[in-house]
């Protein structure tokens, strides 16, 4: 019994817990995913799965993807990304729902399944579909040898090591990087992003890690607000563009390990319901960088202002306009919109994680979760 616990210290390497270790892993384990397929000097990505079945990319009529939790997050994430870089119709499904209702799909198809696990019994499911009707089906897997990476025509892996939080978190931002260097390569290939832009996301990209450290500096003002808040019952996360599926992930991590009720929703939507809710116990955390649609996100806040709502807001490096507005501001690197996903997450994971903590939560182990659901 001791010797288990000791060895489980030594696991979480001077963390409290797994979740802590990995959220502060994703500098490195990011630069790993990367590692001997973005050469940024050489203008090369390099990804043996992608470059073996190019034509296939390329001839694509639409890409859909299916994955399930976080992993449906990194997805629509994906999704954004796709079809703003390469010009390919993309579609994001929820595996359950993608198997269960006779979907319209064809050899024609590209069908992306993403799963940390590799073993999620909807995402197998929605596999064995998607092959049945003859697409061809590539996986983004984090376990090596796992039933989908061996299920799926090809893949590429995220290099995230195991991640043993039920909560996912490394796992999360190394899928997204995995789906923005395919991005990038198959843009490459259709010639739909300028030689510039594409110098640029790959230079973006190798210096992300050193981003994502700075991100996790965080941490202090995560806490800081966490003991704020603990106590709320509900939670609203608005964002826009790229950073709106942030929002979603961001109300999950929440949910699951602080089983606060929290929403995500797409910042432009709060008119149409969320606003309703809004009154002075209602802590609402927007994810405003400078890049993207500030000036909307701006003027989202003005209304939640002016209905006493009380306004967390993850912004870029030296923002004023938002810090005259919020309650609360935590502040992360400057980055282009595309990959600002990498880097907006990383306050959120923290500030869930110190909630729950506070709460006296099982953090690792969430009451009624589990890690992989290879059940139906
Ligand atoms: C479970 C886990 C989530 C995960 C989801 C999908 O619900 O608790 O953290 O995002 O399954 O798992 P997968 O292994 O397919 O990514």
């Amino acid at each position: 019994q001791e010797l288990q616990m000791n060895l489980e210290q030594i696991e979480k390497g001077g963390y409290d817990h797994f979740m802590l270790k990995e959220i502060f892993e994703q500098p490195d384990v990011i630069t790993d995913t990367y590692r001997g397929r973005l050469h940024a000097n050489e203008g090369i990505i390099q990804m043996s799965g992608v470059e073996d079945n190019l034509e296939k990319f390329l001839n694509a009529e639409r890409i859909i993807i299916v994955a399930c939790g976080t992993s449906w997050h990194a997805g629509l994430v994906a999704e954004y990304i796709l079809e703003e870089f390469t010009r390919i119709p993309v579609e994001v499904e929820y595996a359950s729902e993608f198997r269960y209702r006779n979907p319209i799909i064809n050899s024609k198809d590209v069908v992306i399944a993403i799963s940390q696990s590799g073993e999620t019994a909807d995402t197998m499911a929605a596999i064995k579909l998607a092959k049945e009707k003859g697409a061809f089906v590539y996986g983004v897997c984090n376990v090596v040898g796992s039933s989908i990476s061996r299920e799926t025509h090809a893949g590429s892996h995220t290099h995230a090591g195991p991640e043993i939080g039920v909560a996912s978190t490394k796992a999360f931002t190394t899928q997204i990087t995995v789906l923005i260097m395919m991005a990038l390569r198959l843009a490459k290939a259709k010639g739909t992003l300028s030689k510039t832009d594409f110098h640029r996301y790959l230079q973006e990209l190798e210096i992300i890690p050193e981003k994502v450290k700075e991100a996790l500096e965080t941490n202090d003002k995560a806490k800081e607000i966490a003991t704020i808040f603990k106590n709320s019952h509900n939670c609203l996360y608005l964002g826009r563009g790229y950073n709106f599926p942030v929002a979603l992930e961001g109300a999950l991590k929440l949910k699951e390990i602080s089983y606060i009720h929290a929403e995500g929703y797409p910042a432009a939507e709060m008119k149409h319901g969320p606003i309703a809710l809004i009154d002075e116990r209602m802590p609402v955390i927007v994810i405003a960088p400078k890049q993207g649609h500030y000036d909307k996100i701006v003027s989202n806040i003005q209304e939640i202002k002016s209905r006493s709502g009380i306004i967390i807001a993850v912004v870029t490096k030296g923002d004023t306009q938002v810090r005259g507005l919020a309650d609360h501001i935590i502040e992360i690197p400057e980055t282009s919109d595309a990959l600002s996903p990498l880097i907006t997450t990383i306050p959120l994971q923290l500030l869930s994680y110190h909630i729950a903590v506070l709460r006296g939560c099982n953090v690792d182990q969430p009451r009624n979760l589990a890690k992989s659901v290879t059940v139906e």
